[in-house]
């Protein structure tokens, strides 16, 4: 019996992104194509991201897939355009030649792990097709046009596709061919940003963004006077807040446009509503801390659920995790209180504390994540991080 052929595969990890400039609502739901364009800021994996390992071998029957352990199907729809395009490119790069190449008639086994919590809201989803397209395309020897591919599994996903701060061109054609994310500025442009996410306790599962965005869409003329008047404008005055390091104007414009979005989901029939009580205190907390100091020392955004993302100079960081702990005081739900980043307890004076607009609200927040602004997907070459076997199968979790 001739020996069997081993399977080949890859393995990557990909980060995720929060959004400055908000994306919200489509004009092409098929190839996903936005109505505004978009400015992310890519988070370090240090902390957040998705590992993706890709095989493939003559042996295997059919394509298949695991998302944290569990067999998914493999035929939803988004999968299946950013597993087409990739064949799609690779054949087109190939043009006939297969040489070394991996054979593209051959089934592909995918498994994927996030190692950030579920309950963090991140969106998961743009780490998880951007680690699926660049890890397919590792495998398949494709280099270009890979945001576009990512973008067909979930928007957000083609801005994770680099480190930094990243945009994406809503573009203009049908086909979607100039609807790209592009790198503004390098992930070491500004080393002093610093990220945190505010885990709080979410009541409820918030309506989807896929869905949410659809109905903002059809109802709400708040939003289609956003994505034509508004963004385009933002858009240059956010790269440019990026490129000089202005913390102040940065972080107004990420409340500001936070806030429309949100308000955009209020004005979409019949409402959504994805910030809680919680999310409403921090969001007079950080305005009273800026009022105290005079000045915009930290800044929030909210994606679609309760959870906050803060941005911050490096210098503030400590201080404002004990403001933090001041208002919503830990408690004990078997979580860690602080993770990532490394941060100093300090003891707030008692002016600070005074200044703080509301009552202790204890086991409003659940954890912080501390982070910082991390670079775009990697290829890892140690075959133990490697997520499956020699069998093509799901290795068991340690
Ligand atoms: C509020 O990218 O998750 O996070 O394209 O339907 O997959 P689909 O939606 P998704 O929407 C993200 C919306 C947002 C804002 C943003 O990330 O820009």
């Amino acid at each position: 019996m001739a020996a069997e052929k081993p399977l080949v595969s890859v393995t990557c990890t990909a980060p995720t992104n929060i959004a400055v400039i908000k994306y919200w609502g489509k004009r092409d739901e098929k190839l996903i194509l936005p109505i505004n364009s978009s400015l992310s800021v890519t988070l370090h994996q240090n902390q957040l991201k998705t590992t993706t390992t890709a095989a493939i071998s003559r042996d295997f029957k059919e394509d298949r897939i695991w998302l944290n352990g569990k067999e998914e199907d493999v035929g939803h729809h988004r999968l299946q355009s950013c597993l087409r395009e990739i064949r799609r490119l690779a054949r087109k790069r190939r043009s006939g030649s297969d040489g070394d190449l991996v054979p593209l008639s051959y089934k592909v086994h995918i498994a994927s792990v996030n190692d950030f919590p579920t309950a963090a809201g991140l969106a998961s989803s743009a780490a998880g097709y951007a680690c699926l397209v660049y890890t397919l395309a590792q495998l398949y020897g494709v280099e270009s046009e890979l945001s576009e591919v990512a973008r067909q599994g979930s928007g957000s996903a083609c801005r994770s596709m680099f480190g930094g701060f990243v945009q994406w061109h809503m573009g203009e054609r049908p086909d979607g061919k100039d609807s790209i994310a592009q790198q503004v500025a390098p992930e070491s442009h500004w080393p002093e940003l610093r990220v945190l996410v505010l885990v709080v306790s979410a009541e409820r599962k918030p309506v989807s963004s896929t869905s949410g965005m659809q109905t903002s869409v059809e109802t709400s003329s708040l939003l289609k006077f956003r994505a034509e008047s508004v963004v385009p404008g933002r858009m240059a005055e956010m790269a440019r807040c990026i490129k000089e390091r202005d913390f102040e104007a940065f972080g107004q414009l990420t409340m500001k446009d936070s806030n429309q979005f949100h308000a955009t989901c209020l004005d979409t029939f019949p409402p959504i509503c994805y910030l809680n009580d919680t999310s409403r205190q921090i969001i007079s907390l950080v305005h009273c801390f800026n009022a105290y100091y005079g000045k915009t020392k930290v800044a929030y955004t909210f994606d679609a659920g309760p959870n906050a993302v803060i941005f911050t100079l490096e210098e503030t960081v400590d201080e404002f995790v004990a403001v933090i702990k001041q208002v919503f005081p830990p408690e004990m739900n078997g979580d860690k209180f602080l993770k990532g980043l490394p941060v100093e307890p300090v003891e707030l004076s008692e002016e600070v504390k005074s200044a703080l607009p509301m009552e202790p609200f204890p086991g409003g927040i659940r954890y912080i994540i501390t982070t910082q602004v991390g670079p775009g997907p990697q290829v890892l070459e140690e075959p133990q991080r490697q997520l499956l076997g020699p069998d093509g199968l799901p290795k068991p979790v340690s």
